[in-house]
């Protein structure tokens, strides 16, 4: 059961609907949008970036954190993506292996809350921890008391 409310999540759908128009993907032609609440009631778009040289392509969700912590914003509560072949959402677009692991980065697995969606009535709504279980985090480089 969602934490947050009907309308906030319907709020953050639209808004990653939204972004699928600054999508630039002249190679893969699939476009994604994501749409970040940062804890301090902030949302924060994102659309994908491709390249020709393929490898600095950014994912939709990398570009809504990388906005949010560029500006300073780094704790967040939830994040919702759609995508589709030329923006037409039909199926469900799930975050990729590498955004998962940025998210680890600044979100609590166990609260962070990922939705997956076609439109505001259609989302699969998933924790951090469901889509990457065991994630390697910030906190496994703590200093460890060794006692020496
Ligand atoms: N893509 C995203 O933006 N987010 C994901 O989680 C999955 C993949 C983008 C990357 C590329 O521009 C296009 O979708 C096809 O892989």
């Amino acid at each position: 059961m969602s934490e947050l409310s009907n309308k906030t999540v319907s709020t953050l759908i639209d808004k990653a609907l939204d972004m699928l128009q600054y999508s630039y993907t002249p190679y893969s032609g699939f476009k994604v949008g994501a749409a970040l609440l940062a804890k301090n009631g902030t949302i924060y778009g994102g659309c994908n970036i491709e390249n020709a040289a393929y490898t600095p392509c950014s994912c939709a969700e990398r570009t809504a954190f990388f906005k949010a912590v560029s500006e300073g914003v780094k704790e967040f509560d939830a994040i919702a993506v759609v995508g589709g072949p030329d923006g037409k959402v039909t199926e469900y677009t799930a975050p990729c292996g590498v955004c998962r692991q940025v998210m680890m980065e600044w979100c609590d697995p166990a609260s962070f809350q990922v939705f997956i969606a076609i439109d505001r009535d259609h989302y699969k709504e998933y924790l951090l921890e469901e889509i990457l279980p065991d994630g390697f985090g910030p906190g496994n480089l703590k200093m460890k008391k060794t006692g020496g």
